[in-house]
């Protein structure tokens, strides 16, 4: 089969990597409520959990193999035969299975985690794929900590695990670090400096300890790599993952970039409030794509722009990810446009001078509340002016 150099595969970690985040625990059938519904968006990969960590793990990784066929499930472990093995038995039921192993690569792990040397370490990785490549054929190396690791060390590490059949070759900015233009430089240099590197896919896989996850994993697309790991809604250790709605949203967004992907992106608003609800993480009203507040228009500049012509302030429509639709929030700032429009779908038709005098009255009650709905404009409205 032809491979396609600008298709983007997504890996998923919402059940792996988000699921670590304190209180967002699941039990099996929630994971496989959410693993289904992620085959449904079209996730390339699903990692359904670290099965050696515990037996619940261990449980939730084989119920989702049975559960779910169409995306590779991925299992992790550390780079040690033990943890292997787990996975080799977990992902039993597996059509598609994937062991993602690996080790620290930057110094700070090497010395300070591992209380090793880069040789050993390298030893340690080198033979755990090869461990794992005895089981399973698809093998995923991570690079633990690569965003702050010796980029001549790392090139090293990732042709050696290259020639020992790994398959794809995760460079995790494990702590959010890095600045895109710093990441996107060490997805090009593996590119142009490991020999082997047209035999695996580079994966992204980036926290979000400064706000720069999403801009990370861009910059590494458009360096070379084409897997970008993340999660829904960007839950995850610490400040998070990478937004997977985020990352596809942009290449959909910016067909310059040439990439593309295989997501139904309507999908994208159910899944999320799925995951909140289920892991008990709401959504920041103001999150990029999938917050509540993505396609409310609430000033009243922005609201008469966008009633004249919605792309003057809309550059992805709600419903391209299954959002209800944008909304114009009545609030002290709005204008006599965005009145207008919501008077004239509760059926009242007013003239110039009707409206600005129920305009006048709208302010005095838009200071007095937050936001005015449907009632209190029916309420302002009462006996007031003719109703068509
Ligand atoms: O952030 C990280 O480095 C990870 C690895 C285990 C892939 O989650
Ligand atoms: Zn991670």
């Amino acid at each position: 089969m032809l491979h396609d150099p600008n298709r983007v595969y997504v890996f998923d970690t919402t059940l792996r990597d988000g699921e670590q985040v304190p209180g967002c625990q699941l039990t099996t059938p929630e994971k496989i409520e959410i693993a289904k519904e992620l085959e449904a968006l079209g996730v390339d990969i699903i990692e359904a959990g670290f099965p050696i960590s515990s037996p619940g793990d261990f449980q939730s990784v084989v119920e989702l193999s049975k559960a779910v066929s169409e995306p590779i499930i991925c299992a992790l472990t550390r780079a040690n035969k033990g943890d292997i093995d787990a996975a080799v038995a977990a992902l039993k039921f597996a059509k598609r299975p994937r062991i993602h192993t690996g080790i620290g690569s930057s110094d700070m792990h090497i010395k300070h985690k591992f209380n090793s040397t880069r040789e050993d370490i390298l030893a340690r990785g080198v033979e755990a794929v090869k461990y794992a490549k005895q089981f399973v054929e698809d093998i995923e190396f991570y690079a633990e900590d690569a965003g702050r690791a010796d980029i001549h060390f790392l090139a090293q590490m990732v042709e050696a695990v290259i020639a020992a059949g790994a398959t794809v070759v995760n460079i995790p900015d494990t702590n959010g670090y890095c600045l895109p233009d710093q990441y996107g430089s060490k997805i090009k240099f593996l590119k142009e400096n490991v020999k082997n590197i047209d035999q695996a896919i580079i994966s992204v896989h980036c926290h979000n300890d400064l706000g720069l996850a999403t801009a990370n994993s861009i910059a590494g697309l458009q360096n070379g790599a084409r897997q970008i790991e993340g999660t829904i809604n960007g839950i995850g250790e610490r400040a998070g993952n990478t937004s997977v709605e985020e990352v596809v949203m942009i290449l959909k967004t910016h067909p310059i970039l040439g990439l593309h992907t295989h997501i139904n992106t309507k999908n994208f608003y159910e899944i999320s409030r799925m995951v909140s609800s289920q892991m008990r993480m709401p959504v920041q009203p103001n999150k990029a794509i999938v917050g509540s507040n993505a396609f409310a228009h609430s000033s009243g500049i922005h609201q008469d722009g966008f009633l004249k012509n919605r792309e003057n302030y809309e550059i992805i429509r709600p419903e391209d990810v299954g959002f209800p639709s944008a909304s114009i929030v009545l609030t002290a700032r709005s204008g006599r446009h965005a009145l207008k429009f919501h008077l004239e779908r509760l059926g009242f038709n007013l003239s110039k001078e009707e409206l600005g005098e129920a305009y006048h009255r709208f302010l005095t009650l838009a200071d007095s509340k937050m936001d005015i709905n449907d009632e209190d404009l029916l309420v302002m409205m009462s006996g007031a002016l003719v109703k068509n």
